[in-house]
Order: C-alpha cells, then sequence, then structure tokens
C-alpha cells in the first residue's frame, strides 16, 4: 500500500491525508474537500496553489496553465501534483462555502434518452439518471462521461439544473474526427447506456452575492450559462445578467425563443447575439452585434469590475476572456469559468 502524508492548506487551516498514488486534488474530493479546479488535467489553472513547505511532484501539464518560472518559484497544480513528505500548501483560489459544502462525487448509470441536432455541428444529448435515481449537483457545474466500447471519457457540462436531477441534458460540439463526437454521429442510440462520474467545476452562483451578472460563452460554452440562466430564472434570484453569446453566423445560434422567455423572468437581462462572420440574418427581436464576443463584452461593459463575471467555451476564447478580464481590473474571486479542454488537442 503506498504511503500517505499529511496536507495542511493556508489560509483557510483545513487538514487532509493523500496517498502517494493519488493527486492532491483526487485527495480533496475523497475526503469531501472541494478545491477550485476546472479541466483535472493540467490544463487550465485553475487549481494552481503555492508551495510553502514539503516534497512534490507534477505529472504532464500544459505550459500554458504554469509556466516554468511558476514552476521554479514553487507553483504546483494541484491536479497533476503528487506529495511525498507532509506538505502545507497555499490555496491561490478558494470559495469559503464551496470548500466543505461541494455535491458529492457520484457515480451514475445513465441511459441516452435523446440526441438532437441544434446547429450545423451542435446537438442536445439527453440522459436519463437510472441508478441512483438523481444526480446531485450544482447550476453550472460538469461531469464526465464516459465513452462507451472504450477507457476514455470526456468532460461535458450540465444544461439543465438540480431541479431535473434525474434527466440531464448536455450541449455538445462535434468536433471533426472527436471520439465522442463520432459516437454522436454513428454510435449512440436512445437506450444505450453511459455511466458517468461527477459533478465538478466551481463554475457556480455563491449564495447571497448580488452583483450584477455577465455570461460570456462561444459554441458549445452555452451548456453551463444556460443551467445558470435557467437556474436563476427558476428559482427567482433577482440579479442582472447580461449574457454575450459567440457564434460565427446567425444560423449557429439556437434555445433563443427559451432564453428569452427565461430573460423575461428577469428585471434586468439582455442577450447579445455575438456573430463573428456574419451580422445578416438576425433572427428577429435579438440584439445582434458583429465582432469577437470578448471584443463585444469590451465595449459594451463599463464597469466590468463591478460584476461577477463566468465564461465558458473553447480555450482561445476563454483565455480572451481572462484577458479582458484583468485588462478590467475584475477581482479574481469575482471570475468564474471552464476551458472546454480536450486530451486530445493541446
Ligand atoms: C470542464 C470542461 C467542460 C466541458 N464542457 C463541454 C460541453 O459542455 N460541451 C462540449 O461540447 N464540450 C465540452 N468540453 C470539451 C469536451 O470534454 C471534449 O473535449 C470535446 O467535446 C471534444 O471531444 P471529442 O471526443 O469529440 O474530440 P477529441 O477526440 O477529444 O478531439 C478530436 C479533435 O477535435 C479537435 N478539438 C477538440 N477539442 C477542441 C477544441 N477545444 N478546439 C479546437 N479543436 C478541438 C482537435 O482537432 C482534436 O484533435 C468540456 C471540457 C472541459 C475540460
Ligand atoms: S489545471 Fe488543474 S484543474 Fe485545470
Amino acid at each position: 500500500m503506498a504511503d500517505t502524508h499529511r496536507i495542511n492548506f493556508e489560509p483557510v487551516d483545513i487538514e487532509m491525508e493523500v496517498s502517494e498514488d493519488e493527486t492532491i486534488l483526487d485527495a480533496a474530493f475523497r475526503q469531501g474537500i472541494h478545491l477550485m479546479h476546472g479541466c483535472r488535467e493540467g490544463r487550465c489553472s485553475a487549481c494552481k496553489s503555492y508551495m510553502l513547505d514539503g516534497d512534490v511532484q507534477m505529472d504532464d501539464y500544459s505550459t500554458f496553465a504554469c509556466n516554468d518560472s511558476e514552476e521554479a518559484e514553487g507553483y504546483v497544480l494541484l491536479c497533476r501534483t503528487y506529495a511525498y513528505s507532509d506538505c502545507e500548501i497555499e490555496l491561490l483560489n478558494f470559495d469559503e462555502d464551496e470548500l466543505l459544502g461541494g455535491a458529492p462525487i457520484q457515480d451514475v448509470r445513465t441511459k441516452v434518452a435523446g440526441i438532437e441536432p441544434l446547429t450545423r455541428d451542435i446537438v442536445s444529448l439527453k440522459l436519463d439518471v437510472v441508478e441512483p435515481e438523481a444526480l446531485e449537483f450544482k447550476a453550472g457545474q460538469y461531469v464526465d462521461l464516459f465513452i462507451p466500447g472504450t477507457d476514455e471519457k470526456r468532460s461535458f457540462s450540465l444544461a439543465t439544473t438540480p431541479s431535473t436531477p434525474d434527466r440531464l441534458e448536455f450541449v455538445i460540439k462535434k468536433y471533426p474526427n472527436g471520439l465522442f463526437a463520432g459516437m454522436l454521429e454513428d454510435g449512440l442510440s436512445v437506450g444505450d447506456e453511459i455511466m458517468i462520474n461527477g459533478p465538478y467545476g466551481s463554475c457556480c452562483l455563491r449564495n447571497g452575492h448580488v452583483l450584477p451578472i455577465v455570461c460570456i460563452g462561444g459554441g458549445a460554452g452555452m451548456a453551463p450559462l444556460l443551467s445558470l440562466l435557467r437556474h436563476i430564472s427558476e428559482t427567482g434570484l433577482n440579479r442582472t445578467v447580461h449574457f454575450y453569446y459567440g457564434a460565427r453566423t446567425a444560423a449557429d445560434l439556437f434555445y433563443l425563443d427559451e432564453i428569452a422567455a427565461l430573460g423575461e423572468k428577469l428585471d434586468n437581462f439582455e442577450f447579445i447575439a455575438c456573430l463573428s462572420e456574419s451580422a445578416d440574418q438576425a433572427p428577429g427581436g435579438v440584439t445582434v452585434a458583429e465582432g469577437n464576443v470578448t471584443d463585444i463584452v469590451d465595449a459594451g461593459e463599463s464597469d466590468l469590475a463591478r460584476t461577477e463575471v463566468y465564461f465558458c467555451g473553447p480555450p482561445p476564447m476563454v483565455d480572451a476572456a481572462l484577458a479582458l478580464a484583468e485588462q478590467h481590473s475584475v477581482p479574481r474571486d469575482q471570475i468564474f469559468y471552464d476551458k472546454f479542454t480536450s486530451p486530445a488537442f493541446d
């Protein structure tokens, strides 16, 4: 059996044990401690922390997430870090409510309930939860789907909310030659079984927060933002929401009627379709702006630092949104994001 060590997290003063054969992030999940994280694969930097003391080693990771000089200074990615002594670690980002109050990680058996095209390359995948009977999660979180017939898994954000814990929806972009995309094309049918594991992710609403919300999404990044919007609308949370959604053309937009209906329940809601290739043929009633989604947010939000910003989607969009948030001096604890990385794509 592998040796175990004690980890002390500062400044929250939480202690846990870790075995030498698990990452510090996984050990934390196992013990019900929800550290800040995103991809769990060393690609997004959400779990970056600082070693105060101890002997650790990091598995493969992307230098975009932690560059060589940061590594030399003592920064680590907890999703890739193994401990070989007792350690003291400073958490750079944490949420006191989430730390000990997150939903437990569950293994859940589901069955495909429907696969429907939403645009030329985005589909809605609906799963019925079979065993246990429901998935406990928070709006904005994601789960891992195990790809039937392979040892591979992919992360997908829930588009639904905790109000339907037995019927889950995912919004999935089909990348050419993608492993999971291929299954959606020709391989998965209604009734097929899919195992899922989760929930993960920190892109959730915080209890008691009141600042206006700015959502920035691109492509399948609609999924967690739709979950947040559905949840805000269902629970009657009265927060201002500006939702900027980036797509190439008007033909790549979807769920516009539902978004408008959800927005009508809020006092202050705006949806801006940001079309990077052409603003022609905009659907009736939808506000359209032409350009990159982050440029349009930059022009449209005069006080981004006094908002909570949620952004989800492809890595280049998320990187641009992070740069924008930094440029507008948005405090780090007002930024929540999921970068849709793929294990097959660096
Ligand atoms: C936290 C998290 C949440 C996610 N949520 C969602 C979600 O809600 N919806 C969703 O569609 N995806 C989401 N993803 C991405 C998803 O997990 C898959 O990585 C993605 O769908 C590709 O899977 P695949 O098996 O079809 O393709 P892969 O077999 O993984 O990739 C095949 C090829 O597709 C291309 N490709 C893959 N990803 C990208 C990319 N980001 N940009 C450009 N080319 C790419 C590359 O050419 C790659 O070689 C999320 C990822 C993370 C980390
Ligand atoms: S780099 Fe660790 S969660 Fe993404």
